[in-house]
């Protein structure tokens, strides 16, 4: 009587075990499927400057969302985009040209800035200051809060670009960048995370009162997708606070972590959003010559070109581009030059690639 009891209770338990794996791989798939979908709900979030990023880097629209979802299938549809390698580049300006004349504006980009320094405050700080003692100062003083302005006159007929530093700013590489900016009357754009500001705020400061300008970059560099309100806020005071506490006031705008912006993350940051449209890719290549090579075959007017002052080679690459690109008739300027040089509005509602006439 045992045995015929002990062979149903095991094939019951051989049977429970099949269901528990069962299920257990059901719902590992279920999740897996959950995560992928979840993250092309995240490209599908992104808004229409996020298509021309798209546009402009591989031409491809695979990508889209947003307000021109369907404009951009129109435009597929009509065969305005093709993968033909051959006539690429005549329908990648096709696109862009279609993709911007449904735009309410056109679209822009641009920004720039540099720091770093922490020893030995070059002459330019010292008069640019107008505090007696700028050095002791922690916190700045009403006058630091205007920082070098140039006189854009000078630019009249010049074709420009924005170079733009994020991730900084560092003491070790930012200053060799900006003890060479005057070479090519260069001022840049640095996107700060508020996390590296205090220790290394003179660097910071040198780089403001150069002429440089400070944009934030959020505090811990986090993709602002998988944040919630509060946490966005939280990155983008926190940050904000930092700066001002250094150079006496606050950024305007601000470069998300990844590009990872939408409509509902710009109505909560309130700033302005400079993404870029020439991506060097500096943090992956470390290498100076094939930086510069990038920029000087993709440089165009209202580029605003991406680079990362925490390397060595990506300050090279960005130095022998100015060198050469001086020559092509090129001028080097901040976000705030460039729009007022190319007389645009910047939009909170609008992610800015590059700036247009
Ligand atoms: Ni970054």
């Amino acid at each position: 009587m045992e045995y015929y009891e002990i062979v149903p209770i095991k094939r019951k338990t051989k049977f429970t075990k099949f269901l528990i794996g069962l299920i257990t791989i059901l719902s590992l798939l279920i999740v897996i499927i959950f995560f992928l979908s979840k993250e092309k709900l995240y490209e599908f979030q992104r808004d229409e400057t996020y298509v021309v990023a798209k546009a402009n880097k591989n031409n491809k629209t695979e990508k889209w969302g947003g307000l021109y979802k369907d404009k951009v299938k129109d435009l597929k549809s009509n065969n305005q985009i093709i993968s033909n390698e051959k006539e690429e580049v005549e329908q990648k300006e096709i696109f862009i040209e279609e993709v911007n004349s449904l735009e309410p504006e056109n679209l822009v980009s641009a920004e720039n800035e540099t720091d770093n320094m922490e020893v030995i405050p070059n002459e330019e700080e010292e008069t640019n200051l107008a505090t007696p003692n700028p050095i002791e100062e922690k916190i700045s003083s009403e006058e630091d809060k205007n920082n070098f302005k140039r006189d854009l006159g000078q630019f009249e007929g010049k074709k420009l670009v924005a170079f733009t530093f994020d991730d900084g700013p560092n003491n070790e590489t930012t200053n060799r960048l900006l003890d060479n900016l005057d070479k090519y009357n260069a001022r840049v754009t640095f996107f700060v995370l508020g996390s590296r500001v205090n220790e290394n705020a003179e660097t910071l400061k040198r780089a403001y009162n150069m002429g440089n300008q400070i944009g934030s970059h959020t505090y811990n560099h986090k993709n602002l997708f998988k944040l919630n309100s509060t946490q966005i806020m939280e990155e983008i005071t926190a940050t904000n606070n930092e700066i001002k506490n250094i150079i006496g006031v606050e950024p305007t705008i601000l470069r998300p972590p990844y590009g990872n912006i939408n409509c509902e993350i710009r109505n909560i940051i309130n700033m302005y959003t400079i993404l870029w449209d020439l991506d060097t890719e500096d943090w992956k290549n470390k290498d100076a010559n094939l930086i510069a090579e990038y920029i000087l075959n993709n440089a165009h007017d209202g580029a605003i070109i991406l680079l990362h002052d925490l390397y060595e080679t990506s300050i090279d690459g960005a130095l022998q581009a100015m060198e050469i690109l001086e020559q092509e008739g090129y001028a080097f300027v901040t976000i705030d030059e460039m729009i007022e040089l190319k007389n645009v509005e910047l939009d909170k509602n609008i992610s800015y690639h590059y700036f247009t006439d």
